[in-house]
């Protein structure tokens, strides 16, 4: 069951184009990798959370892993060790777990879901992050990711891996199944005939399931609810 913690910040700290937060929550709690959290942002003038997957969890310390594109998320980064955010989850579905070998693909922040996800994998991990370009990860958090599987790296501009997008270099062989996460318009274009899940983003109010206003229209011309029936989803929910 979601509940409300007081968050501790023990760290939060720039990770190439990112920041890692690690909070305490005083216990240990259980939470299926691909959940998430909503952050509660003390300003005036932002009423609603900010959602963030799991990027890790140890004990009673939570992970997350998250970019600044606005005013919730600059002024997270602006927490210092010992600030006590107001912190509420988990939420969601989270991945369904297979054995055998698992492609691992993120676009971008959406690699955040991914460690945590690979740490749970009963199997071979391979993962394939792609980015604009080299500078937006650091060397750290990528050993964090070899760590636990395999690491190939795609970037726009080439300075690091490959070139090009990540799904370019999707391929199908020998995997049991394939998670995704990254911008909409980079999971739709995932073409493969392996079993494939999918972590979506949408504005999220309630978080729960309430309030409907995180609905995405599935290629079957269903609603959907990103907090409650996702953030997980099939791929052949969302393409064809
Ligand atoms: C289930 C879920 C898990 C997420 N996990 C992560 C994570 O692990 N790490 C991470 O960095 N981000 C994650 N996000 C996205 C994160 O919630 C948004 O980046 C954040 O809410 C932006 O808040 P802000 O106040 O800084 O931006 P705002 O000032 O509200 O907006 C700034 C810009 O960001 C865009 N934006 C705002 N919210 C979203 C959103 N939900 N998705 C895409 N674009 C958005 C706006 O359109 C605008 O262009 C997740 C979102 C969801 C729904
Ligand atoms: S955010 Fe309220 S139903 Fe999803």
């Amino acid at each position: 069951m979601p509940e409300i913690y007081s968050g501790e910040v023990l760290e939060n700290r720039s990770a190439g184009e990112l920041f890692l937060l690690t909070v305490s929550i005083g216990k240990s709690i259980d939470i299926i990798p691909g959940q998430f959290f909503l952050i509660r942002i003390d300003r005036e003038d932002t009423v609603l959370r900010r959602a963030f997957s799991i990027f890790d969890k140890n004990d009673d310390r939570l992970s997350f892993l998250y970019r600044v594109v606005g005013k919730g998320t600059g002024w997270l980064s602006e927490r210092k060790t010992g600030y006590e955010l107001n912190i509420f989850g988990p939420l969601g579905n989270g991945f369904s777990l297979v054995e055998g070998r698992s492609l691992l693909v993120g676009g971008g922040t959406g690699m955040a879901p991914l460690y945590y996800l690979g740490k749970n994998i009963n199997g071979d991990v391979d993962f394939l992050l792609g980015a604009q370009r080299k500078t937006f990860w650091s060397e750290e958090l990528l050993s964090r990711y070899r760590d636990i599987g395999n690491l190939e790296l795609v970037t726009e501009d080439g300075s690091s891996g490959k070139k090009g997008l990540v799904t370019q270099y999707i391929k199908n062989a020998c995997y049991t199944k394939v998670y995704a996460c990254g911008p909409m318009e980079m999971l739709k274009s995932i073409d493969i005939d392996v079993p494939a899940e999918v972590s979506l983003e949408s504005v999220i109010a309630c978080g729960f399931g309430a309030c409907r206003g995180c609905i995405v229209e599935t290629v079957s011309g269903e609603y959907k609810r990103v907090c409650k029936d996702g953030p997980i989803f099939d791929l052949r929910e969302i393409s064809i």
